[in-house]
């Protein structure tokens, strides 16, 4: 009852597959060796009907003896048979064929996904040296080389088609969001297109403002900080372990490579736009967190608030 446990051999599915197609490859063989040889014989008999026998002697097609076509008819079968087996190799069937494709395909899709995933990641680190290259020769002195923020978060609410402004305005209003907005941006830096900035009434209170413009002399409020990069923007929110960035379209394009979170409000409805976000690609992006909000009088939409998180 407690003896050794008989060991029997394991043969992984591959392996077996591997010995049934060689069996049938011997089958196979096999059945064209005997085609052939039936062939030798029936061409033999069908001369001596013929000759010995004269039976069909008479009967002639092109001046030419009816054995003749049989046994041409005949051969041209056996190299179409010995064609299919050493040359299509259509003996294995449909689904070995099949599943060889689908294996094939599974191969090949792997291997996009692993380049896509270094392409990304060159992409970023090419998109980082330039950038943080760009902000080294324009900052004087400069003390970082990379900067040392922990968790650039891209802050956004984006419908279901991804659009997120009109006019440079906000399509919808919905009070729960902007809440979540004031409360998970409170007292941090918030990085922002010019576009963006132009499109508050004023300033927000207890947020650091930081405006991104290729305009030398843009004019800003007290206290405003204007850049002229999305690196310098970063570089500049130094002192701050949770900056923010909100927007708009062009700022979140680049933003997408910096960040490490998104705080996305998705609004459960599609609408006409001029400003839209990304895609967010999940192979590089994990949802974390997600939390829906039924539409009700003081929300017009359903939403969610979804946290994804850098891969
Ligand atoms: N739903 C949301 O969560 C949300 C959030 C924010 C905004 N929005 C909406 O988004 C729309 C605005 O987005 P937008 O894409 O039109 O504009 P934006 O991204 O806010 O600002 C674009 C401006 O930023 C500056 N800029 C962009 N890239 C730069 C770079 N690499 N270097 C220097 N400056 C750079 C340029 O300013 P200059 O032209 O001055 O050089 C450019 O015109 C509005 O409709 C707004 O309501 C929606």
């Amino acid at each position: 009852m407690f003896g050794k446990k008989k060991q029997t051999p394991q043969i992984d599915k591959e392996q077996l597959e591997l010995i049934q197609n060689a069996q049938k490859r011997i089958r196979q063989k096999k059945r064209l060796y005997i085609h052939f040889v039936v062939f030798l014989i029936g061409a033999l008999f069908l001369i001596l009907f013929n000759i010995v026998l004269g039976f069909g002697k008479d009967f002639k097609i092109l001046e030419t003896d009816w054995f003749v076509f049989a046994i041409l008819g005949w051969l041209f079968l056996l190299l179409y048979h010995t064609f299919n087996v050493f040359v299509t190799h259509k003996f294995m069937g449909k689904d070995w064929e099949k599943a060889e494709l689908d294996k094939l395909v599974a191969k090949q899709q792997q291997r996009i996904e692993q380049l896509k995933k270094g392409f990304l990641k060159e992409e970023k680190l090419m998109a980082q040296s330039e950038a943080y290259n760009t902000v080294k020769s324009e900052t004087k002195p400069v003390q970082q080389t990379t900067p040392k923020t922990k968790d650039l978060t891209i802050i956004v609410a984006a419908a279901e088609n991804n659009a997120i402004g009109k006019d440079n305005d906000l399509i919808w209003h919905l009070s729960d969001d902007l809440k979540r907005f004031k409360n998970l941006t409170n007292g941090h830096h918030i990085i922002m297109g010019r576009k963006t900035f132009e499109s508050f009434p004023k300033p927000l209170p207890n947020r650091t403002h930081i405006v991104i413009t290729r305009q030398a002399n843009y004019n800003v409020p007290d206290g405003v900080i204007t850049v002229n990069s999305l690196a310098s923007a970063i570089e500049a929110c130094d002192s701050d372990t949770q900056p923010y960035i909100i927007g708009g379209g062009e700022i979140y394009k680049q933003a997408m490579l910096f960040a490490n979170t998104i705080e996305l409000t998705r609004v459960h409805h599609s609408f006409e736009a001029d400003t839209f976000f990304p895609e967010i690609d999940t192979t590089i992006w994990k949802e974390t967190h997600n939390e829906f909000h039924d539409k009700d009088e003081k929300h017009q939409y359903a939403f969610s608030f979804i946290t994804y998180k850098r891969r």
